[in-house]
């Protein structure tokens, strides 16, 4: 770009008519980047760069705000790469896959089904067996037949809202007859293969950026703020879901698909009714054989549970249907020399090796690092002590046969031992952190190092910032990972308290962070308030950002729903550190029996012992104690959602006993849960009903002793409201 406005006066040195003359420059230079990097896809400054003009522009706008111009870029909603698009929350979550790697895979996942539904191996059960599609997932809101929303995946929970993108994409009609009043139609926006070569041949003519493969192509042309620059693009797009609908489409997933191809949309082709593993394997073999000449990039092959009242009953995992899986292609492989194994300490204090490789394309994309896992990986070994890779280990110097599974981090399949140089060594992994010089010793049963250092460890100390600053933790504006590392650098902040107390400590004035490179008064000003936002904070959030080992984002919604309050969280985790079960490390029946506490926090569904256990020893850790008691001394913690209160088990302890005639026990389980109940597996006083079926034994005898209402399978049902 020829003309970056080069003024690099004080802002407080400005005169009004030199401000003017600088905001006029920058609007125009923040434009032309914007153009660059938007349009022609050919950024001509980099993010920082881009970044800093905006930085300025806005200082200066806020010494002299009667000089803001009409078209000041800081109005410009979306223009800029790092502001993007407005969020959306979907209605309905948009999931993903659980995934099949072989046909074994798949037969489980028939067995999976069966079993969670208490179906006979024989019993008929069909599925639909389609392509996935290699693209990007969009979600199509219409009321009244109108599109009136397109918003892409995000998260899952929030997504992108592209609707003037999505609206010049031909398959998408902008009008629908004959739909529910409200329906969101789900699929995947891609570019055809040739398309993407002619698209890739004009952006090289026009000394434009290329893409790696058809499904950037797709992303970064829907995914652009100028919905002209979408239509320029030979976008296309497969229905193949839904989320929120006024009225069922089908009572089938095949009917469904009929249904949106009735209503104008593309639906798959190569779409098929199955029945059983082998008829869906040889399905896939069937795509599989026609990858190749098809126009568009795909996967694998997605198999659904047909009867839509039987995926209604399956329901979800935390992210994944259990009625729908995704049998993958095997994932293409490449050679490259790994040059060397770094060492990267987690939050956890988990010492990760990573291989820095020689950059190879790995299906479309340049690979440049892979996981190597642990030790035992590295020595070709697995957790028990099986040889990998026939026994070889990875070395400095190897040549190595990378993959990319999915979206995942890549991983070595092989090494050639034959292009080993001779002077490889077998890798020492480091028995001490290679960051704080901890001992990093390995607990029996631990396939990883660990170092031991806890808070004292400067990247464990690090990490655990980042990720408590991250997007589903405190997700704090203008505070990322960038921001952490050079605030802990500097000494700001050791711990997640220290960011609550960065304002105070600064003064109002914020004298010292206002000197540093990249901030100015109002970037401060803005911080603390975006800080200040998220001193009340949902309980939920609060148990993920602490950043406990095993306990991720949905473990600490279950717990925060379970629990409702912060108060009862800690109470309930002290009571269960001194009782019996936390003691002995594999708790028994007669040490659980014994802890009503501990029995009640494994009780609920998703917690397991291990995850039990690291909650209990972390906050009875006394460094790490004080360190979450400072945190929330500064917070207000919001209580959990109530659960769905309108039905009468919300919030009930629920154990199931004895046979269960017209569920398995995971669907009872599930569903109780879905309607708020907790579901414990022992009765104790804190049990407000049992269920038995027939045999049920020592724990309706028990119920009876302690007076708990006991209800058959068809009470339970009827009282559910599903009889
Ligand atoms: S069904 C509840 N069907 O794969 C899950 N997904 O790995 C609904 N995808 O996010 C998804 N082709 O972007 C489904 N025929 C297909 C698909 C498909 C591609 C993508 C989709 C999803 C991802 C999950």
């Amino acid at each position: 770009m020829a003309d970056i406005p080069q003024e690099d006066r004080a802002v407080d040195a400005l005169d009004r008519a030199a401000a003017e003359a600088e905001l006029a420059r920058l609007a125009a230079a923040i434009a032309a980047a914007n153009l660059a990097y938007h349009r022609d896809d050919a950024p001509e400054i980099s993010d920082a760069e881009f970044d800093a003009l905006k930085r300025r522009n806005a200082e200066i706008e806020a010494r002299f705000p009667d000089l803001k111009r009409a078209d000041s870029p800081t109005d410009r909603v979306g223009a800029a790469p790092a502001e993007g698009f407005a969020k959306v929350t979907h209605a309905r979550r948009m999931l993903s896959l659980g995934n099949a790697f072989d046909a074994e895979d798949v037969v489980d996942f028939d067995r999976s089904v069966r079993a969670y539904l208490g179906l006979a191996a024989d019993a008929p059960l069909a599925y639909t067996a389609e392509p996935k599609i290699d693209g990007l997932s969009l979600s199509l809101r219409y009321e009244g037949g109108a599109l009136v929303q397109a918003a892409t995946r995000g998260d899952g929970a929030v997504g992108e809202n592209v609707t003037p993108n999505a609206r010049t994409i031909d398959d998408i009609p902008v009008e629908i007859a004959g739909a529910p009043d409200v329906v969101e139609i789900r699929g995947e926006v891609y570019m055809g293969r040739a398309d993407f070569a002619a698209l890739n041949a004009r952006q090289a003519e026009a000394g434009a950026k290329t893409f790696a493969n058809p499904r950037n192509a797709a992303a970064g042309s829907l995914r652009q703020l100028d919905p002209e620059i979408t239509r320029a693009r030979p976008l296309r797009f497969f229905a193949y879901a839904w989320g929120e609908t006024a009225a069922p489409l089908a009572d089938t997933q095949m009917g469904a698909i009929g249904r949106l191809s009735e209503l104008g949309f593309a639906t798959n082709p190569l779409t098929a009714l199955c029945t059983g593993a082998d008829e869906m394997l040889a399905h896939y073999a069937e795509i599989e054989a026609q990858r190749a000449t098809l126009d568009y990039d795909i996967d694998g092959v997605v198999y659904k549970v047909d009867d839509l009242a039987l995926q209604a009953r399956l329901g979800y995992r935390a992210t994944t249907p259990r009625w729908a899986v995704a049998h993958k292609f095997p994932a293409e492989l490449a050679w490259t020399r790994l040059e060397r194994i770094e060492i990267q300490v987690g939050r956890t204090g988990a010492l990760s090796p990573v291989a820095r490789l020689t950059p190879v394309t790995v299906g479309g994309v340049v690979v440049s690092n892979a996981t190597l896992h642990n030790e035992d990986y590295i020595a070709g070994r697995d957790a028990q002590g099986a040889p990998i890779r026939d026994g070889k280990d990875i070395r400095e110097g190897d040549w190595v046969q990378v993959y990319r599974a999915g979206d995942v981090i890549p991983k070595i399949a092989d090494v050639d031992l034959s292009r080993r140089p001779a002077e490889a060594q077998p890798y020492g992994f480091p028995q001490t952190c290679p960051d704080c010089g901890s001992t990093a010793p390995r607990e029996p049963g631990d396939a990883v190092r660990r170092c031991s250092g806890g808070l004292i460890c400067p990247a464990q100390a690090v990490e655990k910032l980042k990720h408590f600053v991250s997007r589903a933790a405190f997700d704090i504006d203008g505070l990322g990972a960038k921001q952490v590392e050079q605030f802990y650098r500097d000494g700001w902040i050791a711990e997640p308290a220290d960011i609550f107390a960065l304002e105070a400590r600064f003064g109002s004035g914020a004298r010292q962070l206002k000197n540093r490179e990249g901030w100015g008064d109002k970037s401060a000003a803005n911080l603390f308030a975006a800080i200040d936002a998220r001193r009340t904070i949902p309980l939920a959030r609060l148990i993920f950002a602490l950043g406990i080992r095993h306990v991720g984002a949905q473990s600490a919604s279950l717990l925060a729903r379970h629990y409702g309050t912060w108060e009862a969280v800690i109470g309930a985790l002290d009571t269960a550190a001194v009782e019996p079960a936390y003691a002995a490390s594999a708790p028994d029946k007669a040490a659980l029996a014994e802890s009503p506490a501990w029995s009640e926090l494994i009780g609920i569904d998703g917690v397991g012992a291990v995850m039990a256990r690291s909650l209990v020893t972390s906050f009875a850790q006394e460094a790490e104690r004080g360190s979450i008691d400072r945190l929330v001394a500064h917070l207000t913690v919001e209580p959990a959602e109530v659960q769905a209160a309108d039905s009468p088990v919300a919030g009930k302890t629920v154990v199931f006993t004895g046979t269960l005639e017209r569920m398995t026990r995971a669907e009872a389980k599930a569903r109780a849960e879905a309607l708020g109940a907790k579901v414990s597996g022992s009765v104790s006083s804190k049990t407000d009903l049992l269920v038995a079926g027939p045999g049920a034994g020592s724990k309706a005898k028990k119920a009876a002793e302690l007076g708990i209402e006991t209800v058959d399978e068809d009470g339970w049902l009827a009282l559910i409201g599903a009889s």
